[in-house]
């Protein structure tokens, strides 16, 4: 089964594809599937934004797609950056934005954080999936690790480690991302849907 991946972003592209590797679910880019667009996310929750991506993405190239929207979320700032997590950084480097949030909660008892995930398979025969996943970290005191993207160098873990310090492997098998597609997989692997085609 040929599945477009609503998004243009290489990490997503690159961890979606190791997640789904060997599950005989062949996993296009938006741009592979010869659409080049990002629909607007207008939702206010990340099932609703991943919704609205995997069904622009079904409706322009009329194949199965599937979206995640995820973020993360900071105790001390009352779930902030959310649903804004990239919107958050957009005209900074991650490392200033990781830094801008260090400062904020700085002296805040709770450092506690969670990575969220979303993920909205949407069928053209009107059929949907819908999957959501968390990790659960703090944010730490300084930057470390050179893996993963976005927040991760602040993404303090129960081992001491930051995600940015996992391998690619490390990080698919805990995170909310390779929790939320591995809930989907599961789903298509019911029956319903003939993977194999
Ligand atoms: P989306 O493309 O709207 O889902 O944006 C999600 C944003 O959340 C990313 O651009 C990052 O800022 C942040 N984010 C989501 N997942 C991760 C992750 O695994 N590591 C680091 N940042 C993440």
């Amino acid at each position: 089964m040929k599945l477009v991946l609503a998004s243009n972003n290489p990490g997503k592209l690159r961890e979606i594809r190791e997640i789904m590797s060997g599950s005989g679910i062949e996993v296009l880019s938006q741009r592979e599937a010869g659409c080049d667009f990002e629909a607007e996310e207008t939702g206010t929750t990340f099932d609703e934004n991943a919704r609205i991506k995997a069904m622009a993405a079904m409706r322009a190239t009329g194949l199965p797609a599937v979206a995640d929207d995820s973020g993360l979320e900071v105790n001390a700032m009352g779930g902030a950056p959310g649903v804004y997590s990239s919107r958050y950084c957009a005209d900074r480097s991650y490392a200033e934005t990781c830094r801008d949030i260090i400062a904020k909660i700085e002296g805040c008892p709770d450092r506690g954080a969670r990575y969220c995930c979303a993920v909205v398979c949407c069928f053209p025969d009107g059929r949907e999936i819908h999957c959501f996943a968390t990790t659960q970290g703090q944010i730490a005191h300084t930057l470390r690790g050179t893996g993963g993207f976005g927040y991760d160098p602040m993404f303090l873990l129960p081992d001491g480690r930051t995600m940015a310090e996992l391998t690619d492997d490390e990080k698919n098998a805990i995170s909310h991302r390779g929790r939320a597609f591995r809930q989907l997989m599961e789903k298509l692997k019911d029956g319903e849907y003939d993977v194999k085609q």
